[in-house]
């Protein structure tokens, strides 16, 4: 096969995050071309995250998701919306309500409730999948504390939100989204009892994604398909949501670069092993435009080149083996 998603046709579909700013630079058209050519589906990297779209009380700024949502229906892309509630990426009108009291926590439960129905319902039939909740618990499994939703709302806000995303779009699939959960852990323990939970109560949850973001030389996927499975047989979808490998030490070694392409082959074989997942989605494709390309966190120091093609879009070994492996 030419592209990645004919080599998948039939058996899932082929996504990527991708960032508004870039799509729409005309200066950029290797970026466009990759997404048109080789892609089923298209997640927004940053636009639909709360700081982005509604970055002042009830003030909703849809112009960069829009451009994203916009490209996926002409070129007839699945779009996955990343993502409606999150620790991270909240403006600081948001943060103030993370204070205590009851009176308090209602009002960030109206914000919440505000937020996920005006947002799903604006691009309901045009987003076809959300990243409902993002990360909701910590690596020991427990439910993350440093989440002001956690802290403030208590366990409900899951249910919760679901419900009403599930209100404003009742065609959408909706999906709880976690990193860390690729291999059996304690992590994916918990989460399987929470998924299972909210199964048991009738809560409108389609699917779980696995976001798979990896570090060469401490892969962790050879239980992927089985905690994969294990989610499925609950009577949801998977997927992989955020797939990256990063490398240390950047720039890498040719050994480097095929252990790499070893490590996207076998999350790839993963999900085909499991017939309810559904896509394989990665976070960026080209090196150019990668969270993982001179990130500021220092604790991702040195690391980099985790994607499919290099910063001038020249195929590397990760996509020859994803090709292969579809
Ligand atoms: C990252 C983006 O890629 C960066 O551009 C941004 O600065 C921070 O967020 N898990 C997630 C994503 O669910 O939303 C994160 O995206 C990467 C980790």
């Amino acid at each position: 096969a030419l592209h990645l998603k004919q080599a998948a046709q039939g058996k899932v579909r082929i996504g990527s995050a991708v960032r508004a700013s870039v799509l729409a630079n005309a200066a950029e058209p290797a970026y466009a071309q990759f997404v048109r050519d080789e892609l089923d589906s298209v997640t927004t990297e940053n636009e639909l995250k709360w700081d982005a779209v509604e970055p002042a009380q009830g003030t909703f700024t849809y112009g960069a998701a829009d451009t994203i949502v916009d490209f996926g229906q002409a070129n007839q892309l699945d779009v996955r919306g990343h993502t409606l509630v999150w620790h991270n990426a909240l403006p600081d009108w948001v943060k103030a309500y993370d204070v205590p009291g009851e009176a308090n926590r209602l009002a960030l439960n109206a914000i919440l409730e505000q937020h996920i129905r005006t947002v799903v319902g604006h691009y309901a039939g045009r987003v076809k999948v959300w990243d409902v909740v993002n990360e909701p618990l910590a690596d020991d499994g427990t439910r993350r504390s440093n989440s002001m939703w956690q802290r403030r709302l208590g366990d409900d806000y899951i249910a919760n939100s679901f419900r009403w995303a599930h209100e404003a779009d009742p065609g959408a699939k909706l999906y709880l989204n976690e990193y860390g959960i690729e291999m059996d852990s304690a992590k994916a323990r918990s989460l399987y009892e929470l998924v299972r939970g909210l199964r048991a109560l009738g809560v409108p949850i389609d699917g779980v994604g696995f976001q798979t973001h990896q570090m060469l030389g401490a892969e962790r996927l050879s239980g992927l398909s089985n905690v994969m499975r294990q989610f499925a047989d609950l009577g949801l979808d998977v997927a992989i949501t955020e797939l990256d490998v990063r490398i240390p030490g950047v720039p890498a070694t040719g050994e480097q670069l095929a252990q790499q392409a070893t490590a996207f082959a076998t999350a790839v074989k993963a999900c085909l092993s499991v017939p309810r997942c559904v896509s394989i989605t990665t976070w960026g494709f080209t090196d150019k435009y990668s969270w993982m390309t001179n990130n500021p966190d220092p604790k991702y120091a040195g690391w980099g080149e985790a994607t499919l093609l290099d910063a001038s879009y020249v195929k590397k070994p990760a996509y020859n083996a994803m090709l292969a492996t579809l």
